[in-house]
C-alpha cells in the first residue's frame, strides 16, 4: 500500500537535476550547456559540442586537439565484430542490426564495463562516439551487400562518416565539404535534449548498474520508435506519401480525424509548444543542401513547406500548439545525400550517444543516484484463491 503521484507519460515529473541541456518548450529554445543551439549550429562543430556536452566547457585548442585524437584513435571496430555483423539477415532494418551490435560492444570491449571505475568510463564513452558511426555505416554497408568501408582518421568526423557510407574500394567517394558540414550540422542539432524517451531509457538501464554498451543499445531500441527517432523515417515516408500540394487537405483532415489514428509526423513535441528551434537551423540547411546540389523543385521539399504553412494556419493545430519538429525538414536534407529512408533513424542514434552518454556520466557521478524503480496503481483482480485445472 501507499500512496503514490500517477503521472502516466511522465508528464510533470522530474527523474532527475541536471547541468547539461536546457529547454524553454514556450519560448521554443535548446542550450546546450548555457549555449544556445542556434550559435552551436552556426559556429561550433560536432566533436568540440560533444566536448561540451561532456565535460560541461568549450574546449581550447589544446584539449579539442586531444579530443578529436582520442576519438580517432578509436574509429576502428574490433576485426571479429565483421563476423557477428554477418549473422543478421541482408534485409534487416539498420535499426535491428544497431541494438544488436552496440549491446555486443559490451562483449568486445570487456575492458571498459567497470562503471565504478572512472578511467574505463572514460574509455567507453570515448570508443561510443568514435566506433557507433563506424557501425552505422556497417549496417548499411551490410543492408547494400557492399564491402566494409574502413575508417579513414585525416577525415573530420562528419566527413569519414560520409566516407564509410558511401565510398567503395572501387571508387573512392569525393567528400564535398559543404555537404559534410549539413552532416555535422543534423549530428550538432541531435546531439542531446534532456529528459526524453530514450535518453530517460538509458539512464534507468543504468541506475541498475548495467554497463554503458548495453546501456545506449537500450537508448538505441527506445529511439527506434515512430513517436521518437523513428519519426523521421515515419515523415520522410509521409510526404512522399502526400506526393502533391493538391493532396495535403486530405492527409490534414486525416491528421485532425479523432478516430483516425494517423499523424501528421514531424509535427508536435512533449515540451515544444512553440518553433522547435532545431526545426528553424533544419529548415534553412535545406535549402541549402538541394541547392548546393543542384536540386531545384523537390517536390518532397514543396509539399513540406507547404504542409507546413497550411498547418500553422490551421485552427486544430494552432489551438494544440502543434508546430513541425526536428524530425520535420532532416530527412529531406538526407535523402538529397543519398541516404534511404532506413539509415535516418540510425543517423539520428549515432548524434544522440553523446548526449545519452552524457547524460549516464552524470547520472553515474550523482550521489542522489539510485535505482529507478517507478510505482503502479494496481487496478488488477482481487485476492483470490487458486482453481485446480479440472475445477475450472
Ligand atoms: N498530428 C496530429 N495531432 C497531433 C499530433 C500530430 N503530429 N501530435 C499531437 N497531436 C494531438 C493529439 O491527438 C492530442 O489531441 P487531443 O488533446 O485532442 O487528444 C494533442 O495533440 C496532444 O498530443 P499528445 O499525444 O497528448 O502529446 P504528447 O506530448 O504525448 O506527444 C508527440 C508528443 C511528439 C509524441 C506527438 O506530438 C506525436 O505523435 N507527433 C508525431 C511524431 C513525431 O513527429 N515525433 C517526433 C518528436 S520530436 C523528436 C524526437 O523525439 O524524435
Amino acid at each position: 500500500a501507499g500512496v503514490f503521484t500517477y503521472d502516466p507519460g511522465f508528464t510533470s515529473t522530474a527523474s532527475c537535476d541536471s547541468t547539461i541541456t536546457y529547454i524553454d518548450g514556450d519560448k521554443g529554445e535548446l542550450w546546450y550547456r548555457g549555449y544556445p543551439i542556434e550559435q552551436l549550429a552556426a559556429q561550433s562543430h560536432y566533436l568540440e559540442v560533444c566536448y561540451l556536452l561532456l565535460y560541461g566547457e568549450l574546449p581550447n585548442p589544446d584539449q579539442l586537439l586531444d579530443f578529436e585524437t582520442r576519438v580517432t584513435r578509436h574509429t576502428m571496430v574490433h576485426e571479429q565484430m565483421h563476423y557477428f555483423f554477418r549473422g543478421f539477415r541482408r534485409d534487416s532494418h539498420p535499426m535491428a542490426t544497431m541494438v544488436g551490435v552496440v549491446g555486443a560492444m559490451s562483449a568486445f570491449y570487456h575492458d571498459s564495463i567497470d562503471i565504478n571505475d572512472p578511467v574505463q568510463r572514460e574509455i567507453a564513452s570515448i570508443r561510443l562516439i568514435a566506433k557507433v558511426p563506424t557501425i552505422a555505416a556497417m549496417a548499411y554497408k551490410y543492408s547494400l551487400g557492399q564491402p566494409f568501408v574502413y575508417p579513414r582518421n585525416e577525415l573530420d568526423y562528419a566527413s569519414n562518416f560520409l566516407h564509410m557510407c558511401f565510398s567503395v574500394p572501387a571508387e573512392p567517394y569525393h567528400v564535398d565539404p559543404a555537404l559534410s558540414r549539413a552532416m555535422d550540422r543534423i549530428f550538432t542539432l541531435h546531439a542531446d535534449h534532456e529528459q526524453n524517451a530514450s535518453t530517460s531509457t538509458v539512464r534507468l538501464a543504468g541506475s541498475s548498474g548495467a554497463n554503458p554498451f548495453a546501456c545506449i543499445a537500450a537508448g538505441i531500441a527506445c529511439l527506434w520508435g515512430p513517436a521518437h527517432g523513428g519519426a523521421n523515417q515515419a515523415c520522410l515516408e509521409m510526404l512522399r506519401e502526400i506526393g502533391s500540394v493538391e493532396r495535403i487537405p486530405e492527409f490534414l483532415a486525416r491528421a485532425k480525424d479523432k478516430n483516425d489514428p494517423f499523424r501528421l509526423m514531424g509535427f508536435g513535441h512533449r515540451v515544444y509548444k512553440n518553433f522547435d528551434p532545431r526545426a528553424k537551423v533544419m529548415k534553412e540547411s535545406a535549402d541549402e543542401v538541394l541547392d548546393l546540389l543542384g536540386v531545384h523543385n523537390n517536390p518532397t521539399l514543396q509539399v513540406a513547406k507547404e504542409l507546413e504553412r497550411i498547418a500553422l494556419e490551421d485552427e486544430y493545430f494552432v489551438s494544440k500548439k502543434l508546430y513541425p519538429n526536428v524530425d520535420f525538414y532532416s530527412g529531406i536534407i538526407l535523402e538529397a545525400m543519398g541516404f534511404p529512408t532506413s539509415m535516418f533513424t540510425p543517423i539520428f542514434a549515432l548524434s544522440r550517444t553523446v548526449g545519452w552518454i552524457s547524460q549516464w556520466k552524470e547520472m553515474i557521478a550523482d550521489p542522489q543516484n539510485k535505482i529507478g524503480r517507478p510505482r503502479q496503481l494496481y487496478v488488477g483482480a482481487p485476492r483470490r484463491d487458486y482453481k485446480p485445472l479440472d475445477q475450472r
